[in-house]
């Protein structure tokens, strides 16, 4: 999909949808408010507004972020313009299916996490992707699932 397209639009269509999804998110995160956040495949910013933390938001959509009020930045889950060890919680929320190399992002989320930091990948249950993501998300991290109207929630920590 081309996120570009459909920025001033994106709100109306779905932000009530993701928000329904961050508040079961709200609940597993216990988000801390010294906590550093990166949202990758942050979009107009409905998660990095939502949480009440240092915020950083990531997407290659560049109208997308232009609707996105907090901290944000231009880039690929694939190519994090982050040090190492930097996040104490990383979320995915509806975005990890449109990464373009999911191997390679799964790498750059472990290597700008924190040892402890808290993972959150949410994908939806009609992506082609799902069962190549959980496989991989199987293999790098220690997870649960939560089942969402529209998306399954995976959270956990680095292996
Ligand atoms: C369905 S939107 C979700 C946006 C936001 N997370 C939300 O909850 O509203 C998917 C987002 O993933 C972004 N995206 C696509 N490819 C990406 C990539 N390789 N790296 C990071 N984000 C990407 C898109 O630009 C888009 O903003």
């Amino acid at each position: 999909m081309d996120y570009d397209k459909i920025a001033s639009s994106y709100n109306r269509l779905y932000k009530e949808e993701q928000l329904k999804k961050l508040k079961a998110i709200e609940k597993i995160l216990n988000v801390r408010k010294e906590d550093y956040l990166l949202d990758i495949g942050s979009g107009t910013g409905i998660s990095t507004n939502y949480f009440k933390c240092n915020c950083f938001g990531l997407d290659p959509s560049f109208k997308m972020l232009k609707f996105s009020k907090d901290l944000k930045v231009c880039g690929y889950a694939e190519n994090l313009p982050f040090k190492e060890n930097t996040f104490d919680i990383i979320i995915a929320v509806t975005s990890f299916h449109n990464f373009i190399d999911f191997r390679k992002a799964i790498l750059e989320i472990k290597r700008v996490s924190k040892k402890n930091a808290k993972i959150v990948i949410t994908v939806m249950k009609k992506s082609s992707y799902l069962e190549q993501i959980t496989d991989l998300i199987k293999e790098n991290f220690i997870f649960e699932t939560i089942e969402e109207e529209k998306d399954i929630i995976f959270y956990g920590n680095l292996m």
